[in-house]
């Protein structure tokens, strides 16, 4: 099984602000879900949370939570405690490919423990004010592929590059 992280990161690195995203980009948001359908997503509790209601679980995927708390329910998804424990849920899914979608303890955690195969990173070429970032990555250890880039117009208005790192 193939383990994969995707996230859209500004040139700063802030990728969300008060447990929110900072930014309405709908054509990366159509990547994201692209990428992800009928996949095991792995996300931090925090992240789950910051899902409007409505839409988490998020839908044709497998939702696998991690959490500290032992306690955590989750209608329709697994809930575990630890990043390697999700990825081994993942597995005896039966997954192909499995994807780490944050939110920042979760990314940093899965690449200092050297868990991450893949990287589908969305680099929004603007800065944001946030409170939480994404891990510094040495871009140049990883072998990359330009996927697609964007010129802001009005319904997405940054500039950005999505980008393939494979280990
Ligand atoms: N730009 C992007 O691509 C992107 C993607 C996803 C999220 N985000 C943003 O990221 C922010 C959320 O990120 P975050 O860093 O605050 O939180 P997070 O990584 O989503 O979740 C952190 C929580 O995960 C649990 N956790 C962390 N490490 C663990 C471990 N080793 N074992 C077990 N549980 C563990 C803990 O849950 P408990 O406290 O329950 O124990 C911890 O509080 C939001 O603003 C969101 O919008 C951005």
């Amino acid at each position: 099984m193939i383990v994969s992280l995707i996230a859209a990161v500004p040139s700063n690195g802030a990728i969300g602000k008060n447990n929110q995203l900072i930014w309405d980009l709908p054509k990366d948001m159509k990547f994201f879900m692209d990428s992800t359908m009928e996949h095991n997503i792995i996300m931090g509790r925090k992240n789950f949370e910051s899902i409007p209601e409505k839409y988490r679980p998020l839908r044709n995927r497998t939702n696998i939570i991690v959490t500290r708390n032992t306690e955590y329910k989750a209608e329709n998804c697994f809930v575990t405690h630890s990043i390697k424990a999700a990825i081994e849920i993942a597995e005896q899914n039966n997954e192909k490919e499995c994807f780490i979608i944050g939110g920042g303890e979760i990314y940093r955690q899965s690449l200092e423990e050297n868990l991450v195969d893949r990287m589908y990173i969305t680099h929004i070429k603007s800065d944001f004010d946030g409170d939480t970032f994404f891990p510094k990555v040495d871009w140049k250890k990883w072998s990359k592929r330009n996927l697609f880039s964007h010129i802001a117009n009005s319904e997405n208005p940054h500039d950005f590059d999505v980008v393939c790192y494979e280990k």
